[in-house]
């Protein structure tokens, strides 16, 4: 039965996924609008890179995910991984488009308690991205996990705002619209990260689907207005928090009660980038972490000096490597789902 409360407890059950497939959509106007940085319409379809990525990338990290597998099978983790997507170009009645891969299983589904959700996420090419997690899905169901699907977004042109809206953002608020990933879980506590990947509404949606035992906070765009929150926060045990130190440039800027945690500042990175591709994440990337136990971190081999000041912080550390994670987009945190951890539901604030 699936069972995973807050980023911390101890891991049972995790996906972890797979760059086997990896490919860079052409005709997603949203994705182009981020990682192109563009300020005019004309650039949004001008994606300089699409298509598959280089052989290497694929078979390196495989090879890197394979090892990471290994080490979760000898702490007595059941990993599971996805199936291969549709290769096909895909549309909806509004729009087409071409697919990305599924390499991050965290921005596409959320575990809160027994419920796993499928996210109305930003993308068009990540629209049917949780096809790869289908008959995990209906198992987990058939183990009496509670399966949802937020409605689906249209994701029309006018969702995105190549320059800015009024709060700064490059995704308006027409309709429930976020990703898994800008969403961090403390037991009764919610947090979502308001920004080019969850707008307002997703998160009038979270917190109606979730009801009212839970508390959904926003955390403000201020902080970080880009893709994810798993780079610029970690929840590492109840009462300790990792910041970026570039980022959270006040503790007043936090949620009222995550201010009451002990906040460490993540040292700063150790610049890594494998391939010649350019990076789709920033060098913070270095801080998305995994969590396998309130005591036990998987964190990127490279990043000595934050190894360090979480091992002073009493959290031991398996450094492992995802060579083109940033290249990818995605660490520790990103590539896995943690679907069954230890513990049971509590307040923390
Ligand atoms: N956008 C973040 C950065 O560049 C990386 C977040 C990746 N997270 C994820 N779940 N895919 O720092």
């Amino acid at each position: 039965m699936i069972q995973s409360h807050n980023e911390w407890d101890k891991v049972e059950e995790i996906i972890v996924g797979t760059g086997l497939y990896c490919y860079a959509p052409s005709l997603d106007t949203g994705l182009n609008m981020e990682f192109t940085n563009t300020s005019s319409p004309d650039g949004i379809n001008n994606n300089p890179f699409y298509g598959n990525y280089p052989a290497k990338i694929l078979q390196e990290t495989e090879e890197d995910i394979n090892k990471f597998v290994e080490e979760l099978n000898k702490l007595k983790i059941t990993v599971r991984r996805p199936e291969p997507p549709p290769m096909a170009d895909f549309a909806t009645p509004d729009w087409k488009c071409d697919r990305f891969f599924p390499y991050c299983p965290r921005d596409v589904l959320l575990v809160v308690g027994d419920r796993i959700i499928e996210t109305p996420g930003p993308y068009r090419s990540r629209y049917f991205e949780t096809i790869s997690y289908r008959n995990l899905l209906a198992e987990y169901m058939d183990q009496g996990a509670r399966w949802f699907s937020a409605p689906k977004p249209r994701l029309l042109d006018t969702i995105y705002d190549y320059t800015r809206n009024a709060n700064g953002l490059k995704l308006n608020n027409d309709e429930p619209v976020f990703d898994a990933a800008n969403v961090l879980r403390a037991g009764y506590d919610i947090f979502y990260q308001i920004s080019d990947t969850g707008n307002e509404m997703g998160l009038k949606w979270l917190a109606s689907m979730l009801g009212s035992e839970y508390t959904v906070h926003p955390i403000s765009s201020d902080i970080y207005s880009s893709v994810h929150i798993d780079s610029t926060l970690c929840l590492l045990r109840p009462g300790l928090i990792l910041a970026n130190p570039e980022r959270v440039k006040s503790l007043e800027s936090l949620p009222k009660s995550l201010q009451s945690w002990k906040v460490i500042y993540a040292p700063d990175m150790v610049e890594y980038s494998y391939s010649e591709m350019e990076p789709i994440s920033s060098k913070w990337l270095g801080m998305n972490l995994l969590m396998l136990a309130p005591d036990l971190a998987v964190v990127d081999a490279h990043q000595t000096p934050l190894i360090k000041l979480l091992e002073q912080n009493n959290i031991n550390v398996l450094p492992l490597t995802l060579r083109h994670g940033r290249t990818l987009g995605g660490g520790f945190h990103c590539i896995t789902l943690d679907v069954k951890r230890a513990g049971k539901l509590e307040k923390y604030f």
